[in-house]
């Protein structure tokens, strides 16, 4: 039997929720410490299944790690062994890609199973391998096995990276922070989390800089040494949030963010009608009056982001107008739509683009997350809609939304998580 949520909608949402720290870089983070031998401890982690199945691929490699809170553990890789990476736990995430530039940077060597994660269609590593091969890497794929080894060990390198590519970007930092010379990655991703791996590798004096720049310049040093570090808040937690309080008619006050990294964000929202207030480390989001659809277009950071496409969909679905999604980052990223048109949404799909003509009534249906995001914005949907939704693959909101019954039915959501069968399936 697999979990299912059952979603009541038509309660708007009111009250406070806190942001946790960021997944995407908290993986980073985690897979960093392969190069960091000294014990560190590590804030804010968000308990969630990624993250989770980072910590047994770690543990499982040799490391020691001791549970501080839900959020906070302490880690020490001193003993970690290249050749005892579980291939099969690999295979289940996109971050365990991180592994071939920590296991060259401390080994010279490793191996893991093709990365998975998120099915968007193919999901190219060619970038990685250029940069990690300009270095001196050489990497094979074989029996779903990706092996990589430095025979000369690794050297600095100038690279221009064809598509600012987070995860390219990430394991050409790893790579470098203890390779010999300065290795600059140009066109390199600007995202939060990409400066928070530069930070937490620099807490621990690594010498990064240019991070959250298109030009990234990592100068080699020799060792690494332990810190305790906080990870910074997830600004896509932040934006499904918002996205949530809209679509209810709710408000919302969101505690422990960014308010910068989320400016590609709440512009689009302030058009649509929610009214946003911000502070150093708070955001209120109401929406009181009618929903007006826009025009989103995703692209890297700094623009409005593709983990928050999904969940603009149910606001354009119920908008006057209507409006358009052009998606730039994946190409197929809209899986959701189909189920999103089981609820009564109105979606026309192109090439790149999602057309919602908008003044939709959404209902309750028994439907099925597609994926992380897509799943999100599926609850979304169900928490709007009129009458009960039956919401089912749940394990792909669970691999990135911490405690998300919790903080929703503390504002007023109307949702559990059942174990029995589907009933209106
Ligand atoms: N790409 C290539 N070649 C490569 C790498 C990427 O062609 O070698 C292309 C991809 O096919 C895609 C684009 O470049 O079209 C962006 O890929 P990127 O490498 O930036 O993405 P990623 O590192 O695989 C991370 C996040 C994703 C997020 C993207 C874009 C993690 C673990 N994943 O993926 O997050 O969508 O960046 O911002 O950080 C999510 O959290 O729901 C999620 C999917």
């Amino acid at each position: 039997m697999t979990p299912y949520l059952l979603i009541r909608g038509g309660r708007p949402l009111r009250g406070e929720i806190r942001v946790d720290g960021m997944k995407n870089a908290a993986l980073p983070i985690l897979f960093a410490l392969i190069l960091v031998r000294d014990e560190v401890t590590l804030e804010d982690l968000p308990p969630v299944t990624d993250i989770e199945t980072t910590l047994q691929i770690l543990c499982k490699m040799g490391a020691e790690t001791k549970r501080l809170s839900p959020n906070a553990i302490r880690i020490q890789t001193k003993n970690v062994d290249p050749d005892a990476v579980p291939l099969s736990l690999t295979s289940t995430l996109r971050g365990s890609s991180y592994l071939l530039g920590a296991g060259l940077g401390r080994f010279g060597r490793i191996a893991t199973g093709i990365p998975g994660g998120c099915n968007f269609g193919t999901r190219p590593l060619d970038q990685h391998f250029r940069l990690l091969e300009s270095m001196g890497a050489t990497i094979e794929c074989e029996n779903g096995i990706l092996r990589t080894t430095a025979p000369r060990g690794l050297h600095s390198a100038t690279v221009r990276l064809d598509f600012p590519s987070v995860g390219a970007t990430v394991n050409g930092i790893l790579a470098a922070a203890l390779a010999e010379g300065t290795t600059v990655i140009a066109n390199a991703a600007r995202e939060p989390h990409i400066v928070d791996l530069a930070n937490f590798l620099n807490a621990c004096g690594a010498e990064i800089s240019g991070a959250g720049s298109p030009c990234v310049t990592i100068r080699g040093v020799s060792k690494l040494h332990g810190t305790r570090y906080r990870v910074v808040p997830d600004m896509i937690e932040a934006g499904t949030y918002l996205c949530a309080a809209c679509a209810t008619g709710g408000k919302l006050r969101l505690s422990n963010l960014c308010p910068d990294h989320l400016g590609a964000v709440v512009s689009p929202l302030r058009k649509m009608g929610a009214e946003i207030v911000v502070s150093e480390k708070h955001l209120t989001v109401e929406r009181s009056g009618n929903l007006y659809g826009t025009v989103l277009e995703t692209a890297p950071y700094p623009g409005f982001p593709t983990d928050l496409q999904p969940q603009f969909a149910p606001l354009l679905c119920l908008s006057r107008g209507g409006g358009r999604i052009y998606e730039r980052v994946w190409k197929s990223r809209f899986q959701y739509t189909a189920e999103l048109c089981r609820m009564g949404g109105t979606v026309l799909l192109a090439d790149d683009f999602a057309d919602f003509p908008g003044g939709d009534r959404l209902q309750g249906a028994c439907v099925r997350a597609t994926d992380l995001r897509g799943g999100a914005a599926l609850l979304i949907a169900g928490l709007c809609a009129e009458g009960e939704t039956e919401l089912g693959e749940i394990h792909h909101i669970e691999r990135g939304y911490p405690d998300f019954l919790k903080k929703l039915t503390d504002v007023g959501a109307d949702i559990s998580k059942k174990d029995e069968k589907l009933t209106k399936s």
